[in-house]
């Protein structure tokens, strides 16, 4: 008990030097000296994979590839100098090894769910794995918290790999296919493999949203989502003419009901902030827009949209249904609604998170996870997959 009274008072002490709105960007040396217990990670820390998934009926998925941020990140900045880590409990408390990995969740994040309906192992993190093309040819997960896709989003938490980095890992990697198997091989895995990508939150969270290099002013709501879009459009053109042909584009989730940004905007009752959310709506807007606009112009490709925003307001809207009676409160965190500090002790958290929405100041728990996964999967739930749902793309590979 003394230990958890005495973090929680250096956690108060540390605020004391910071003004909230920056509460997410402690300088290193200050967690540092105040949560010593942060930087040695070697008890924390789990590194051996994650049980292989049973044996499903034969998929035609060769592998799963996974772009993104902390969203799906299983790992990747577990290597990285940055304060954007999840491994430490009271993360992965709930997942299958019981120890934190790097996922930003009290369990499985949403890619886990899929690579077990494809039939696939749990997906490695490309950073943590031994780099052999025996292990990545079942997938890779790329997805680095924290990063954008802007170069810069996030930057200010330390270091990550950005969407145009992980694009260039994801090249890296098909070059050892196809110096591993010939070309003929790599390119057949690569067509017959699934690409997940899950990225845009920090473009808000930690771009738009701060007003970074006054960016608010150089561009409304609308053009800075047009100027996301098209990024994102290059990138999947570069992967599509290097053979990918599936593609699973993730919209974003309602981060306008985060409990962050339900104590950063007062909100009353846990009420969603909706300036925030119609930010969010337009930028999926742009997405589903975009991913049409593939699908014509790139003959082969099969590109979906899944629109997490409707899977998530579904889920709160109805979320007695689905059996959870906390809405806007973290399991995890201090002060309003739990989002006024992160996650960083078990003393934070709350003893059972699956009647939770939340795990922590912007990531949703493993039971809303593994619901928005179903979804994306076959629509067990509510429909929230365009032009149609993974399962069904599957059965055109
Ligand atoms: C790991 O934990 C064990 C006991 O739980 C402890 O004895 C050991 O010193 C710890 N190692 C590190 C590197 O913290
Ligand atoms: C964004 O920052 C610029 C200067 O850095 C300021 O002039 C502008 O008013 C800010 N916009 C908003 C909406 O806060
Ligand atoms: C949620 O339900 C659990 C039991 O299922 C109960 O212990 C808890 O107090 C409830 N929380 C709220 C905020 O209603
Ligand atoms: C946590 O809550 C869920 C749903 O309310 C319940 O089914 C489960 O038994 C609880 N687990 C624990 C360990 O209390």
């Amino acid at each position: 008990m003394k230990s958890s009274v005495l973090k929680i008072l250096s956690i108060l002490t540390a605020i004391l030097f910071l003004d909230p709105i920056t509460a997410l960007e402690f300088p290193p040396e200050l967690i540092n000296a105040l949560f010593p217990d942060l930087t040695n990670t070697a008890n924390a820390t789990q590194s051996t994979p994650p049980p292989a998934a049973p044996p499903l009926p034969s998929s035609p998925a060769r592998a799963l590839f996974v772009i993104g941020d902390s969203s799906v990140d299983c790992g990747t900045n577990n290597y990285l100098g940055t304060f954007a880590r999840a491994d430490r409990p009271p993360y992965g408390r709930d997942f299958d090894t019981h120890l934190p990995t790097g996922r930003f969740c009290n369990g499985r994040i949403p890619v886990d769910y899929i690579a077990l309906r494809l039939g696939l192992p749990f997906v490695p993190s490309y950073l943590g794995q031994t780099g052999s093309v025996e292990d990545m040819k079942r997938g890779v997960n790329y997805a680095s918290a924290g990063a954008g896709i802007i170069f810069s989003s996030g930057s200010e938490l330390g270091q990550h790999i950005s969407l145009t980095q992980q694009i260039q890992q994801v090249m890296d990697t098909f070059q050892q296919f196809i110096l591993s198997m010939g070309e003929d091989s790599a390119r057949d895995l690569i067509a017959k493999s699934i690409f997940y990508i899950s990225i845009g939150s920090n473009d808000y969270i930690h771009y738009y949203l701060l007003n970074a290099s006054n960016v608010q002013s150089l561009y409304l709501p609308w053009s800075f989502n047009q100027f996301l879009a098209e990024t994102m459009k290059q990138q999947i053109q570069n992967l599509y003419n290097a053979n990918v042909r599936n593609v699973v584009v993730m919209g974003l989730a309602p981060l306008g009901c985060a409990p962050y940004y339900l104590w950063l905007y007062e909100s009353e009752n846990g009420k969603c902030i909706e300036m925030i959310n119609n930010m969010i709506i337009e930028f999926n807007f742009a997405m589903r827009s975009l991913v049409e606009e593939l699908n014509r112009n790139l003959l082969e490709a099969n590109v979906i949209f899944c629109d997490a925003f409707e899977g998530s307001m579904d889920i709160i809207k109805n979320h007695e249904r689905y059996g959870f009676n906390v809405t806007s409160d973290a399991c995890c965190g201090l002060g309003e609604y739990g989002g006024w500090i992160m996650c960083i002790s078990s003393e934070m958290a709350c003893v059972n998170a699956s009647n939770h929405l939340w795990w922590d100041q912007f990531h949703p728990t493993e039971a809303v996870n593994k619901i928005l996964a179903e979804n994306v999967w076959s629509g067990l739930h509510t429909n929230m997959c365009y032009p149609m749902n993974l399962q069904d793309m599957l059965a055109r590979i």
